[in-house]
């Protein structure tokens, strides 16, 4: 991935992590899974940032989980526990796993109620999240929540579990965040990259795609909070200045 975009990001996250930590004495975020974070989660851990971060006050979650073991290759767990939270003395990170090995709706349960505890034993009434990190499908799905899926009506759940037996791989059931979880957040950040979603990108800038649907991604609109789109020259396409776009933009 070209290192500016990473970079972009990076200090992005940087800058938001100590914000808050300096406002409230916490971070908490909820990783993206997916193969683009893996380039970002490295360089927060790295050399770059890694002293610039104060580990010990930051929250990490995530926005959605295979159902399969944290060892399995699959786990979006195991991606950002090789890079982002790697090398660290494990009694220093504050991690809320998804437990996707219980299976889909117990650990959706679970995982709804550890949200909802972490937040009101911090005297928060419901979940803000200071920072959402979000990819973006060929589809438009963004965490697990899938076109025609249930998840893109829900609006009391906060953390739904998603049955997936269609394409995108893989095809393993999920536990996903919903809409009123990330739209609840202080700042949503999209991190896209690579040529194979121009389309989608461009369909996420207009207001309806072609065919008329609106992806999932087109749902993404935080009630208080900020979005934020770091794309690539690839992922960009052909961008015009004037195409509408909620929140900011930078292409790296
Ligand atoms: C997942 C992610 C998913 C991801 C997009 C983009 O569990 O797969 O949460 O929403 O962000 O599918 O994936 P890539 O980064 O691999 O393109």
């Amino acid at each position: 991935m070209p290192v500016d975009v990473v970079e972009a990001a990076a200090k992005l996250i940087a800058a938001e992590a100590n914000a808050r930590i300096e406002a409230t004495g916490r971070f908490c975020v909820l990783l993206a899974g997916g193969s683009t974070p893996k380039s970002l989660y490295a360089r927060l851990a790295g050399p770059d940032y890694r002293a610039k971060l104060d580990w010990d006050r930051m929250d990490f979650f995530w926005g959605d989980e295979r159902c399969v073991a944290p060892t399995h290759p699959d786990s979006n767990y195991l991606m950002a526990a090789g890079t982002l939270l790697a090398d660290k003395p494990d009694h220093a990170l504050h991690i809320y796993r998804i437990q996707g090995e219980l299976g889909a709706v117990p650990a959706a349960e679970k995982y709804e109620r550890e949200i909802l505890d972490y937040f009101a034993m911090r005297g928060i009434d419901q979940p803000v999240f200071d920072l959402v990190l979000l990819g973006i499908g060929e589809d438009g799905h963004t965490a697990s929540i899938f076109p025609g899926t249930q998840a893109l009506i829900e609006r009391q759940k906060w953390v739904m579990a998603v049955p997936h037996r269609q394409p995108p791989p893989p095809l393993v059931d999920r536990v996903t965040v919903t809409f009123r979880l990330i739209n609840s957040a202080r700042q949503v950040l999209f991190l896209v990259t690579g040529a194979s979603k121009a389309d989608v990108i461009q369909q996420a800038l207009s207001e309806i795609s072609p065919a008329g649907r609106l992806l999932p991604v087109h749902q993404v609109q935080p009630v208080d909070g900020s979005i934020t789109w770091i794309l690539d020259r690839a992922a960009a396409g052909s961008i015009s200045p004037g195409q509408t776009i909620a929140g900011h933009f930078s292409i790296g």
